[in-house]
């Protein structure tokens, strides 16, 4: 935990832009796997942790704008709780560790809230996502759990992405040493990735790192010879001389907080030369896109910066063709790119993606529908204090490419013919981690092997 000013102030803050009511947080509960007692990896809630700091299950912390109170609400360890999971400290003991002085059960605060409700107090929440907390709100305060996203206090959301946003100098402390750590992981794959190796082993490599750390990884591993399926968790592969192997990566430090890494490298001890051009084309796209960043810019136009680079230089090989501008605007360069560059990072390797990506990415404003665009998670103003990801990508999808090629979409701009001979390729992303500063922006952590050069050099 950082110390408990931090989270008083936090807290200070958060009564300072809500202004009146009751803020409910709620903290993670333990979630069964396939039995009650035998659960998932334990996760607190990142808003709880940020506004409380304590990573425990069953907490709630309660934020009395109008009487300028802080509560923290559970139940303490029973002897039986001791005797299976061994001594904890009291609640009592744990809100003196954020600098709160008022607890009480459960129990306590149902009827809190109960009351609230009753004298018409508002009650302010953020949307939950998980079961546990969708039931405790439609026993507490009667919200229908299909409709609790929308019951939700805008309000409470707005003030709570506005603080996240903006990381302190303790929290960049933090991201720093998970990035880190998540170079490391990368190394470390960079190292045994060979032919006979399976994906499964270096998943497995990758994850000793983290968790050796005292930490763990920050989401699923995507370790993969089909770099082109973006979200790939299939680890049954062995990779073979002429592969591409893609490795998506992040460790969560102590903290909790988040690293968030891609890096591309052949099988072999070398690329190819194909591999060369399109690696080299992803790396234009990246570089162009950090060159942008800077406060005051929105993150909208990083993406088509990246997106513009991209299908330049696809154009200079011959797999697009036309004017560059307008097949991005129309979203041509979508079939190879079809998602986002980059998203916050902080507590969460997205950060606040519970909250809502509309609140968190686009100021409240509409995203677009288009393909491609329709993925991006931050579009709006960049800021300084901002952390985020930079990573565009190429991505040969042979189901995508044949439904569009059926369907003569952009045939002024993409030359389908040439496509075609690349439909084996897989994918590339290389991705970095950034602090937006007043100047511009500066790479968080030790760099990464990037270049042909450095990735070539690493696996040594
Ligand atoms: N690292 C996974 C993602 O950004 O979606
Ligand atoms: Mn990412």
């Amino acid at each position: 935990m950082f110390d408990q000013r931090t989270y008083k102030e936090r807290r200070k803050k958060l009564k300072a832009s809500v202004k009146s009511g009751l803020i409910l947080i709620l903290g993670n509960e333990e979630s069964p796997m396939n039995y009650t007692d035998n659960t998932f990896h334990y996760r607190q809630d990142s808003s709880f942790l940020y506004f409380f700091g304590i990573n425990l299950p069953g907490l709630a912390g309660v934020i009395d704008i109008d009487s300028d109170k802080d509560y923290l609400y559970g139940d303490d360890f029973t002897i039986d709780d001791i005797v299976w999971r061994g001594f904890q400290p009291t609640i009592k003991e744990w809100a003196q560790k954020t600098g709160i002085q008022l607890t009480g059960t459960t129990l306590e605060l149902i009827d809190l809230l109960q009351q609230a409700q009753k004298s018409g107090r508002k009650v302010h929440f953020l949307p939950p996502y998980r079961p546990e907390n969708k039931i405790k709100l439609l026993k507490w305060l009667a919200v229908d759990p299909y409709a609790a996203q929308e019951a939700a206090s805008v309000e409470l959301i707005k003030a709570v992405v506005e603080q996240r946003s903006i990381k302190s100098p303790e929290e960049i402390e933090q991201i720093e040493e998970a990035v880190n750590i998540s170079v490391d992981m990368h190394h470390a794959a960079m190292r045994m990735v060979r032919p006979g190796v399976t994906e499964a082993q270096v998943a497995a490599a990758v994850h000793q790192v983290a968790q050796a750390s005292g930490g763990d990884i920050s989401f699923p591993i995507i370790a993969t010879i089909h770099g082109e399926t973006l979200h790939n968790h299939y680890h049954g592969n062995t990779l073979k001389s002429g592969d591409l192997f893609l490795l998506d990566a992040g460790a969560e430090n102590r903290m909790k907080y988040a690293g968030d890494l891609s890096s591309t490298m052949p099988v072999d001890p070398r690329f190819t030369e194909r591999q060369k051009e399109i690696y080299n084309i992803t790396l234009a796209a990246h570089e162009a896109a950090i060159a942008a960043l800077k406060p005051g810019v929105k993150n909208k136009e990083v993406h088509l910066t990246a997106c513009k680079a991209l299908a330049r230089g696809l154009k200079d090989i011959g797999l697009m063709k036309g004017d560059i501008e307008e097949a991005v605007s129309q979203g041509a360069h979508a079939l190879f790119f079809p998602c986002g560059t980059g998203h916050m990072m902080g507590l969460d390797v997205h950060d606040m993606e519970d909250l809502g990506e509309v609140f968190v990415g686009y100021d409240g404003q509409p995203k677009s529908t288009q393909f491609g665009l329709k993925s991006l998670r931050l579009a709006r103003e960049l800021q300084p204090g901002f952390v985020i990801t930079i990573e565009p990508g190429i991505y040969f999808i042979p189901q995508l490419i044949d439904r569009w090629r059926e369907e003569k979409k952009f045939i002024d701009f993409i030359d389908y013919s040439k496509v075609e001979a690349y439909k084996d390729f897989g994918g590339i992303r290389n991705e970095e981690d950034f602090l937006i500063t007043p100047e511009g922006y500066r790479l968080l952590g030790k760099p990464l092997a990037k270049t042909i050069e450095e990735v070539e050099a690493a696996k040594k």
